[in-house]
């Protein structure tokens, strides 16, 4: 069975993306900072605790798993800011939250996708993908959330060099975007449940083929403007 690595996999989509592949027989590399939301999930799930701007940490796991092939590797782990916070405001920034925000969304899948590229490079499937968001778009904007927005951008420009550079080791790199989702991060009012935005992504990365290499999707599978 092929092999994924989530990060962020115990909580939210995160959560999801691990039990919709261990239900499907994959082998799970789940990493997350606790295994607690693991617990009573069936399947072949390997936690790994990871927080992902430990880049020493990041690169040790790398090195632990020199073995394994990685078919899909995602990197979901993500922060939006703390809720009800005006440190994203215009007129109340707070530079360190900005820092904190970016080091989680846009530096550290950067450094996953480096250290974990050769892992996918020997895989079957060979799929980098990076969990992104709309409000990363340029074309899309709908101002405020200045960091979040901006740190997803930033990502979606990582993963457009990523698939540049990354394409001769035939590697599909995508960046996809959940919707809207009732997560910790979405809300209650948000407008879809994760059972509908999870499955949803899995299908897009089951589909995805070589030339979708670079490319910006949602999880219905339909294009998003950079
Ligand atoms: N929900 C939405 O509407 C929505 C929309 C667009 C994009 N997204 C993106 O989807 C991804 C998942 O978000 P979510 O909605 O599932 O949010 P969530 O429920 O708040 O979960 C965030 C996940 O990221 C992990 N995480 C955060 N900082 C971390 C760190 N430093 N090291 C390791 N793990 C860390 C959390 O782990 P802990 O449990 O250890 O905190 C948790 O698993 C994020 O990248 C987010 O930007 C979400």
């Amino acid at each position: 069975m092929p092999t994924v690595l989530i990060t962020g996999a115990a909580r939210g989509l995160g959560l999801d993306f691990t039990k919709q592949y261990a239900a499907r027989g994959w082998k799970v590399l789940a990493c997350s900072r606790s295994a607690d939301g693991l617990k009573g999930i069936k399947g072949d799930i390997h936690h790994h605790a990871l927080e992902v701007t430990d880049y020493k940490a990041v690169k040790a796991l790398a090195a632990k798993l020199k073995g394994e092939a990685i078919d899909v590797l995602i990197c979901n782990a993500g922060v939006g800011g703390s809720r009800g916070s005006t440190a994203q405001n215009l007129g109340a920034f707070e530079a360190e939250e900005w820092r904190r925000i970016f080091e989680v969304n846009a530096l550290a899948p950067l450094m996953m996708a480096e250290a974990f590229a050769d892992h996918v490079a020997r895989s079957q499937q060979k799929k980098l993908v990076a969990i992104s968001s709309i409000m990363g778009s340029v074309e899309k904007n709908g101002g405020g959330r200045y960091f979040y927005r901006a740190s997803k951008t930033a990502l979606n420009m990582e993963w457009s060099c990523l698939a540049l550079d990354l394409a001769a080791k035939g590697i599909i790199c995508l960046a996809l975007h959940p919707g809207w989702v009732q997560t910790d991060m979405g809300g209650p009012t948000a407008t879809l449940t994760i059972a509908e935005s999870v499955p949803g992504m899995v299908k897009v990365i089951d589909g995805l083929k070589p030339s979708d290499n670079g490319r910006f999707l949602q999880y219905d599978g339909s294009e998003l403007p950079w």
